[in-house]
């Protein structure tokens, strides 16, 4: 694949994001922790549009882990209030954008006015095929591994399906990422090189990129620069590949 930015630039058709370090990007101006997840949230606009524009197909943004229920309970009043402002302020514009939107993770923890909003999101955008964004919310790649085996039981025990049927195909198809390619590459913010429970399965073969930003900082040329150097990635996938 091409685009025009480069004769030879190969865009990842995937790309998946730990956007990591508002809260230290708010620190370093003396500002609240809140303020920074404002910014970043600012920052998810940007992004969006800038990766729509690169031509990548999916942008999947780690924005609330399932250990994340763990920070104090007004942080997670805040993120969730932005969470809900975004919702109610960029639907209609990602809809313009031609862009769909999807949910990862376990939604049923979320408010319901919330679940309602993601519902109300999924279901207008669902034609939509510039690019696909998609939120993890509530996610824990472990507890989605494991809600994946217990679907697969709760299947076979009813003899829906013989246990032998059960391949690496049938079991992703059967995560929250189910349809979604695996990721090419991952973006981690911040500085801090760990992957924190994020798409452990589906990131067997993805490349990294660590950027020494905290994620409010990050731009649309930080963006444009993991591209290029992803380009120049050797993906062998284990095999012996000669072609350079
Ligand atoms: C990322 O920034 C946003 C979320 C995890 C919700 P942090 O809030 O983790 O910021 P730092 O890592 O404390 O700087
Ligand atoms: C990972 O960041 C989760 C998100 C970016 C939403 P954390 O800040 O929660 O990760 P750790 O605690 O540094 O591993
Ligand atoms: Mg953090």
């Amino acid at each position: 694949m091409t685009n025009n930015s480069s004769d030879t630039e190969q865009v990842p058709t995937h790309i998946a994001v730990i956007m990591d370090g508002n809260g230290r990007w708010a620190k370093s101006r003396g500002l609240p922790r809140v303020a920074g997840h404002r910014a970043g949230a600012d920052a998810v606009r940007r992004i969006v549009e800038a990766a729509a524009s690169a031509g990548v197909s999916y942008l999947t943004l780690y924005s609330f882990s399932s250990e994340n229920w763990k920070r104090p309970e007004e942080e997670v009043r805040d993120l969730m209030g932005l969470l809900r402002r975004y919702l109610k302020a960029e639907i209609a514009e990602l809809h313009g954008k031609d862009i769909r939107f999807k949910v990862i993770g376990d939604r049923k923890r979320l408010a319901p006015d919330i679940i309602r909003l993601i519902e109300d999101a999924e279901e207008m955008t669902a034609e939509n095929s510039r690019m696909t964004l998609v939120l993890a919310l509530s996610y824990g790649a472990r507890e989605e591994i494991a809600s994946a085996a217990r679907k697969l039981a709760q299947s076979a025990a009813m003899g829906l399906i013989n246990p032998e049927a059960i391949d690496e195909e049938v079991f992703a198809a059967h995560l929250y990422t189910g349809g979604i390619p695996d990721p090419d590459l991952l973006i981690r913010t911040s500085g801090e090189q760990r992957i924190s429970n994020f798409l452990l399965w589906q990131m067997a073969y993805t490349e990294f990129t660590f950027v020494d930003k905290f994620w409010p900082d990050f731009s649309e040329e930080d963006l444009g620069q993991a591209i290029r150097d992803y380009s120049k990635r050797e993906r062998r996938y284990g095999a012996v590949v000669h072609n350079r």
